[in-house]
């Protein structure tokens, strides 16, 4: 059984999440952590910059790895996933841009990487290489994906370049001006498999439209119809609710 726990707010569920993080580099200082983007780790960040600035905890020496990245913005958009970890992690810690770690679609046509698909498998490898994930942060989608794995991936399944879901499309939007045709299309993510051997996991999610997969994640069946169900198979993880994602537990 997944263990979770609800917050009456999200000041709340941030400040425990993020004192786990905390504990967790302050025994590692050289570890690495999994970063997700999207709204919900949003608070966490902030929590865990206040908790640089009065030392409780540096991310100095710490690596990086985000869960997934678009294709086919040009770099540097406002909305890459690399962007939003500069602008919500480091600008708020002390983590350094050079051990951010992020899937990089740009890579391709610079030597040793050709296809997409090439890209994907050298940042799998990388995280390996960097000892693997001490903790990693992951969000849930209203459809149950956790990273870009939508629907029907496979519960062992790599990095990989994948297609958004249509529903993911449409909760998206919101971050393009609303303009569903904005969202790109296709992305890098890491697979199930890949996420599943981080050593420790705290998944956050809030508010009433992650209800269901809330609950198809914890007391559904394991299946690749919620990707997020295959947490029920890793020893170490936590998940972190609002009341409104807990209503239907
Ligand atoms: C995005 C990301 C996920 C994230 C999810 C939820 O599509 N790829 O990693 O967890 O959607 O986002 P939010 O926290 O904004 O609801």
């Amino acid at each position: 059984m997944i263990q979770y726990t609800v917050f009456d707010s999200e000041e709340d569920l941030a400040r425990e999440f993020a004192a786990q993080v905390a504990a967790i580099f302050r025994d590692k200082p050289t570890g690495v952590l999994g970063t997700a983007t999207g709204s919900s780790p949003l608070e966490v960040y902030r929590v865990l910059g206040r908790l640089v600035e009065i030392g409780a905890v540096s991310l100095k020496e710490v690596k990086t790895f985000q869960l997934d990245e678009y294709v086919g913005l040009p770099e540097g958009h406002s909305q890459s996933y690399r962007r939003f970890i500069e602008e919500n992690l480091v600008a708020l810690t002390d983590l350094r841009s050079y051990n951010v770690n992020v899937p990089n679609p740009h890579l391709v046509g610079t030597p040793g990487v050709d296809t997409l698909d090439e890209a994907a498998a050298a940042y799998d490898a990388a995280i390996k290489d960097a000892g693997g994930v001490d903790f990693q942060i992951l969000g849930i989608g209203s459809d149950g994906h956790i990273a870009f794995n939508e629907p029907g991936t496979p519960l062992d399944s790599r990095t990989h370049v994948a297609n958004l879901a249509e529903q993911t499309i449409i909760d998206n939007a919101r971050f393009f001006g609303g303009d569903r045709s904005q969202v790109p299309t296709r992305c890098i993510t890491q697979g199930l498999g890949t996420i599943m051997e981080a050593r420790v996991i705290g998944l956050i999610a809030l508010g009433e439209n992650k209800a269901q997969a809330v609950r198809d994640m914890i007391s559904g069946p394991v299946t690749p119809d919620c990707p997020a169900s295959v947490l029920q198979n890793h020893p170490n993880v936590r998940v972190y609710l609002d009341k409104g994602a807990a209503s239907l537990l």
